[in-house]
């Protein structure tokens, strides 16, 4: 795949998507089903299998297989992440996929409860980055690794936040993490030239997310900010930002590892 062409998810496609249980996850997850070729499967990821189950028939077609896990990427190994990927593709051979695309989408959003001058509680913050940082990267590299042998044929896109390039009041965990992540995966795609990787920050949604914050937050700037969010009614339904981020996608038009926001020009 050339640098900025335009991308096609029509042909036998492997998907997988993590934080697919609820929120802008399962939003993806249904917008993408819909582009995928016969014979595809997509992998579904998220500690909740109930409503993983809820997102695996939503996302069922003539075309696409889905496969769902449970498992909590705080905690999972790289071979765990390894094994679960390689057990979704049944015994088909990675070269039988003209296309795979992996949405890093899972995030959680840190103690909102602590003053950033506060923070001191080193194994919490290990905690946060271990499910939004460190394990984002070891659930890629096996994707890497799986799929090597149609590394020209990979894409990978990283659900961000306009907190991972902006400060935002009373969310150090959430903008440092978002930030490290966000770099990351900016530097894999200079390596690797052939991957198309992209970082989508889908604008602020109705998703449980928000009533976190509401429910969490002790900064007044940040409270005041969500707050008028909900009450003004700009939030983003889940469907729409997921839309975007699928166009986005398929017209390719990004620089590697870009960061492409819902309110960007298309
Ligand atoms: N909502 C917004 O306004 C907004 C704005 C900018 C960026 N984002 C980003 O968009 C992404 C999705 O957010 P959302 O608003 O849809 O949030 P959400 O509704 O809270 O969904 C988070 C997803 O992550 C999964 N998850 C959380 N902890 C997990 C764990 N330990 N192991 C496995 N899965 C886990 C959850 O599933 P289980 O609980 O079933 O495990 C859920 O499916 C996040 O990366 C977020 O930072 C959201």
């Amino acid at each position: 795949m050339a640098m900025s062409s335009s991308i096609d998810l029509s042909g036998t496609t492997y998907c997988v998507l993590s934080g697919a249980s609820q929120g802008i996850g399962r939003a993806i997850a249904v917008e993408v089903a819909k582009l995928l070729g016969p014979k595809s499967v997509i992998l579904l990821l998220a500690r909740n299998k109930d409503q993983l189950a809820i997102t695996a028939a939503l996302c069922e077609s003539d075309n696409v297989s889905v496969v769902y896990e449970s498992i909590d990427l705080s905690k999972a190994s790289p071979r765990q992440m390894h094994d679960v990927i390689v057990r979704s593709l049944k015994g088909r051979s990675v070269s039988d996929f003209a296309a795979s695309i992996i949405f890093h989408n899972v995030g959680s959003l840190g103690n909102l409860s602590i003053d950033t001058a506060q923070m001191e509680n080193v194994p919490e913050l290990r905690e946060y980055y271990d499910l939004n940082v460190f394990n984002v990267i070891a659930l890629n590299t096996q994707f890497l690794k799986i799929f090597d042998e149609i590394e020209d044929r990979l894409v990978i896109v990283n659900i961000t936040s306009l907190c991972a390039i902006k400060p935002m009041s009373g969310m150090a965990y959430y903008c440092s993490g978002k930030a490290a992540r966000e770099m990351y995966f900016k530097v894999l795609a200079e390596e690797k030239k052939h991957v198309r990787v992209l970082n989508y920050s889908p604008g602020p949604v109705e998703t449980a997310m928000i009533d976190y914050v509401l429910a969490e937050a002790v900064n007044e700037n940040l409270r005041e900010v969500f707050t008028s969010f909900k009450n003004q009614g700009t939030l983003l339904k889940p469907e729409v930002t997921a839309q975007k981020c699928v166009r986005v996608l398929q017209a390719g038009k990004f620089s590697p590892a870009e960061h492409v926001d819902y309110f960007d020009d298309e």
